[in-house]
């Protein structure tokens, strides 16, 4: 026991000190004056993202399809105090598209600091359908111009040792019920730009990836979509938008939030699998969703 005690307590010590020591601070300032893309912002986390980066005195180009929607979040966040505000709107099955919201940047500023993508098309909470080119369609929004906005704005963030923030959620590292086509194109996610990352630090390229790792937030269409089947509401939109501006200003690899509640279901995945299945399956009221 006197030997356990001389051991564990140092080392636990040491563990802590460690993450203490390790840990920079967040401040605001560390936005000011950045240039930041935020896709998805017409509405829900995104549209929260953009009100926090221009408290913060950033600039922000904000995108989605709804240009009467973008204009409100545009005249907001100037009255916020945005060093700038944009808004382009179109539709991200378009590859253009996203390539021309990067254009656009380098038109306006001259260059990119943080690139924040968040949007999702639109999918159903319900049985696997069969629908196959669906999940085509959703692949392209969810997934493809992710990397066609990454491909298009890395020059521009390797000149500013910028960041990329990759909006995902549980059901992209979990196997969640009802989410089949949205699931998968959530893991595609993780697997292309975690590969990413490994390969801008082999080249030593001082450009971070943040996967952010979402449990269920309150957000009109979740909201409108899942909530009836969850058993806890959905954590605040407002401090999930902070945390996700944190950690990519902070270059941290990964976000957990709400955290117990994403950190500890990743945590058991690997160690019971089937064991976590069966929690995923309890903590959801299937009896609500009827096939449709
Ligand atoms: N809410 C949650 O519980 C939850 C949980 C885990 C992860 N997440 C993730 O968090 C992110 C934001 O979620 P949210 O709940 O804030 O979503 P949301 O409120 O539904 O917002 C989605 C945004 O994407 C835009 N959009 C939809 N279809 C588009 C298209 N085809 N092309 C371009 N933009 C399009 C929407 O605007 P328009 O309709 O005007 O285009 C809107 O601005 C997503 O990546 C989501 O997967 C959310
Ligand atoms: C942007 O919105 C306007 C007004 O709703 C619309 O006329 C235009 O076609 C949209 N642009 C794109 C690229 O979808
Ligand atoms: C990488 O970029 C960040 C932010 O631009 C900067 O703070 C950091 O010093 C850079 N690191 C290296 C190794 O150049």
């Amino acid at each position: 026991m006197g030997l356990l005690l001389k051991i564990l307590v140092p080392f636990v010590g040491l563990v802590l000190a460690f993450c203490f020591y390790s840990k920079e601070d967040f401040k605001p300032e560390m936005l000011k004056g950045k240039r930041v893309i935020v896709t998805g912002a017409s509405t829900g986390i995104g549209e929260q993202m953009a009100y926090h980066l221009a408290r913060m005195g950033a600039h922000v180009l904000v995108t989605a399809r709804t240009e009467a929607k973008l204009q409100k979040v545009v005249t907001w966040c100037l009255e916020l105090g945005a060093a700038s505000a944009h808004s382009m709107n179109g539709s991200m099955e378009d590859m253009a598209l996203a390539e021309d919201v990067v254009k656009e940047a380098k038109r306006l500023w001259g260059g990119l600091d943080m690139l924040i993508l968040n949007h999702i098309g639109y999918t159903y909470f319900n049985y696997f359908d069969g629908d196959v080119e669906h999940i085509r369609k959703l692949l392209e929004i969810n997934f493809l111009s992710y990397v066609a906005m990454t491909v298009s704005a890395l020059p521009m963030l390797k000149e500013s040792g910028g960041s990329i923030l990759v909006v995902s959620s549980t059901a992209g590292k979990i196997g969640i019920p009802f989410v089949a086509p949205y699931s998968a194109t959530k893991f595609a996610l993780d697997g292309f730009f975690s590969s990413l990352r490994q390969e801008l630090i082999i080249e030593n390229i001082n450009v971070s990836i943040t996967l952010c790792i979402l449990g269920h937030i309150a957000t009109e269409t979740a909201e409108k979509t899942v909530s009836h089947v969850m058993q806890k509401p959905g954590a605040p939109k407002e401090e999930c938008a902070l945390e996700i501006i944190k950690s990519g200003a902070l270059r941290k690899r990964e976000l957990y939030y709400p955290y117990a509640a994403v950190r500890i279901p990743l945590l058991i995945r690997d160690w019971a699998p089937e064991f976590l299945d069966s929690l995923t399956r309890n903590r959801l009221n299937v009896e609500n969703v009827k096939r449709s």
